[in-house]
């Protein structure tokens, strides 16, 4: 049995998110798999085939058997040491911070278990197991990365801060975007990012209400110029983006770099992705064939990167 669950991109809104915050994000092509088969020693036994940053592997894997006994207690209800398995996770999704790497193998993860155990879980269900799982990444996740992990779209995304459905609305993209996500290899867990940006705010409430508000003018600024595909705005609103992010204290001034290097290389915009300290950074390309030069320049580098369209 084979589960999938994709890598996503966040566009707008990382961080802010977490606090109700509007925010814009994808899924990618570029994916983790889990191949589960029966096995013979009792457990749940994980053989991590992916590609990832140096210090991955070692830094999560505390994480990555709470997440699977999390998403055990809250959704599948199974005893691994009277139906033992085996899951080999592999995929095309390089693993780094940044990428919604932590919440594709959950949802890889349960999307194996419920076929070979015929548990028939629905989509939601699957997203719900992607979110007890990442709790173990992520601490107090927002419920983004799963749910483009899960559904692999561009969507609209709000969290519930009373606990209720989050918001999700599926968005219109008028012209593809042609995007590259750029590793800075360095791991930094998500939940340090939140804890710093939230001891920040508490210093200075003033400065972060402006932040958080100017934050949720461009999600919405970047939702119709998604819509009617105006590319040269929505790069404007996301280095709009990564200046809150930088004053937030979430950037690094290695991403900071690769966003000034991105941008010499025809990008219309660049940010940091994700939790941020290190991680990925975004950048926007005007048409394909800009892209393709940029992915050039950064194979140049020996920098680790990945293409990805949306829309
Ligand atoms: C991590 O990919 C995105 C953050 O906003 C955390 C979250 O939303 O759970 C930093």
């Amino acid at each position: 049995m084979k589960g999938i669950g994709f890598g996503k991109v966040i566009l707008f809104g990382e961080h802010f998110v977490v606090y109700g915050n509007a925010s814009i994000a994808s899924g990618i092509s570029s994916h983790t798999t889990a191949e589960l088969v029966e096995a013979n020693e009792p457990g749940f036994k994980i053989i991590d085939n992916r590609d990832t940053a140096a210090g991955y592997k070692e830094k999560y894997a505390e994480a990555m058997a709470q997440s699977v006994k999390n998403m055990n207690d809250a959704v599948w209800h199974l005893d691994f040491d009277k139906t033992p398995v085996e899951v080999t996770l592999a995929g095309d999704l390089y693993c780094a911070s940044g990428v919604g790497a932590s919440a594709a193998n959950c949802v890889a993860m349960a999307r194996a278990v419920s076929e070979h155990f015929c548990l028939n879980l629905t989509d939601e269900q699957i997203n719900q197991c992607g979110l007890e799982g990442d709790k173990a990444y992520a601490g107090t996740p927002s419920g983004i990365d799963n749910t483009c992990s899960t559904y692999g779209q561009p969507i609209f995304f709000r969290n519930n801060l009373e606990g209720g459905q989050n918001q999700m609305d599926l968005l219109e993209v008028g012209k593809p975007l042609h995007v590259l996500l750029v590793s800075t290899g360095i791991t930094t867990k998500t939940s340090d990012a939140v804890r710093i940006l939230r001891e920040n705010k508490e210093k200075e409430p003033e400065i972060f209400a402006e932040i958080f508000n100017k934050a949720e003018e461009l999600a919405h600024q970047g939702k119709d110029a998604l819509a009617t595909g105006d590319l040269e705005l929505i790069g404007q609103l996301m280095n709009q983006n990564h200046e809150l992010l930088k004053k937030s204290g979430v950037s690094h001034t290695y991403l900071d770099c690769l966003v000034e290097f991105i941008k010499k290389h025809g990008a219309v915009g660049a940010k940091m992705t994700g939790g941020g300290r290190g991680g990925y950074m975004v950048a926007l390309f005007p048409d394909a064939e800009t892209q393709e030069k940029a992915a050039l320049a950064c194979e140049y580098e020996k920098f680790k990167f990945m293409k990805a369209t949306i829309g």
